[in-house]
C-alpha cells in the first residue's frame, strides 16, 4: 500500500499495518497546555511509549507542563521512558561551538537509537515532545535522521508542528515579525553578539540568548520587543524604544525573575525602525 505522509493516515493506515516502529515527533508550544494542536492531540492519543530526555535542569515548570499534556492527552494505555540526555559542554569558547554540538549530538543520537530499539515494540508509536516547534533550534530532528541513516533500526518518523516562542513573541506583543515585503532573521544571542547586527535585514529574532547582547545595540534606532516565560502564568513583556533605560530594565527585571524562579527563557525581537 502506499503511505500518506500526513501524520494521521501515516499514524493509522500505515506504520501499524506494515509493522514498523512509528515516532511522533510532537511540539508542544512554548507553555501555554492550549498552544497543543488538534494534531498534536491526535498524535499524543495514538501514542504507546512516551519518551522523555531529563535534562538535569532544575525547570520543574517545564516538566509540569509536559505532565500536564500527558494526563489530558495520553489517552491510549502507555509508557513513559525518561532517559538521561547527554552532558554538553555550554562554556564552549566559538569557536569549539560547533564541535562540542557535534559531539553532544552523536551522544543523544546513541541514546535515541537505544530508546527506540529497546523501548518501542515493533509496529509501536513512540513519541518525543519537543518545545515549541521543531522545526526551530531544536535537534530532534537532526537526531533522527542520524539514527535513521544508521540503518539499525527501521523506523518511520513524523511531525507535528507546534507554536514557537517566536509566534508567541510576536502575538503576544500584537506585532508582525517582518515589516512590509522585508526579511525576517532569526538568531541567537552568541550570533548577535559575536557579528552583530545582519546586514540588510530590519527584523532580528533573537533566542538562547544567555549574554543579553540587546544591551550592545542601544541608541541605534531600534525598537525592542521582549518576552520570557511567553504563554506561562509567569509571562513577563517589554517593549520600546532601546535606550540605555530600557536595556537596564529588561536586564535587572530578568535577572529578577531568574533569581525568583531559577531559570529563564526569553525571546525578543530587535526591529529597525529608522530605515524604511
Ligand atoms: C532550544 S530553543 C527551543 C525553541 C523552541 N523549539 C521554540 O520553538 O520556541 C530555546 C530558546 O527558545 C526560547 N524560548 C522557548 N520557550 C520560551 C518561552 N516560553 N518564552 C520565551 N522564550 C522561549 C528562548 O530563547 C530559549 O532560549
Amino acid at each position: 500500500m502506499t503511505c500518506d505522509p500526513s501524520p494521521v493516515a501515516a499514524g493509522r493506515q500505515c506504520a501499524r499495518l506494515r509493522g514498523v516502529k512509528q515516532i511522533y515527533v510532537i511540539g508542544i508550544g512554548a507553555g501555554d497546555p492550549g498552544q497543543l494542536t488538534v494534531q498534536a492531540v491526535d498524535a499524543l492519543g495514538r501514542t504507546d511509549v512516551f519518551f522523555l530526555l531529563d535534562k538535569g535542569e532544575d525547570k520543574a515548570d517545564l516538566v509540569a507542563l509536559r505532565e500536564l499534556i500527558l494526563r489530558r492527552h495520553a489517552t491510549r494505555p502507555h509508557r513513559v521512558v525518561t532517559a538521561r540526555d547527554p552532558e554538553r559542554d555550554r562554556a564552549a569558547p566559538s569557536a569549539a561551538y560547533a564541535p562540542a554540538v557535534d559531539d553532544w549530538r552523536r551522544r543523544r543520537a546513541d541514546v535515541y537509537q537505544r530508546l527506540i530499539a529497546e523501548e518501542l515494540p515493533a509496529d509501536g508509536h513512540g513519541a518525543f515532545l519537543v518545545w515549541g516547534d521543531p522545526a526551530l533550534y531544536d535537534s530532534t530532528l537532526g537526531i533522527l535522521r542520524e539514527v535513521h541513516a544508521r540503518g539499525t533500526e527501521d523506523f518511520g518518523w513524523s511531525v507535528l508542528p507546534g507554536i514557537s516562542s517566536v509566534s508567541t513573541l510576536a502575538a503576544r506583543h500584537r506585532v508582525g515579525l517582518n515589516q512590509v515585503g522585508r526579511p525576517v532573521q532569526i538568531t541567537t544571542g552568541r550570533r548577535l553578539s559575536d557579528e552583530g547586527l545582519p546586514a540588510g535585514v530590519d527584523d532580528v529574532v533573537v533566542m538562547l540568548d544567555a549574554r543579553q547582547a540587546f544591551g550592545r545595540f542601544t541608541g541605534q534606532g531600534l525598537h525592542i520587543y521582549w518576552g520570557a516565560y511567553l504563554g506561562t502564568p509567569d509571562e513577563i513583556l517589554l517593549a520600546g524604544p532601546l535606550d540605555e533605560a530600557l536595556a537596564e530594565r529588561i536586564r535587572a527585571v530578568r535577572a529578577a525573575a531568574r533569581a525568583r524562579k531559577g531559570w529563564i527563557m526569553d525571546t525578543y525581537l530587535l526591529r529597525r525602525t529608522d530605515g524604511h
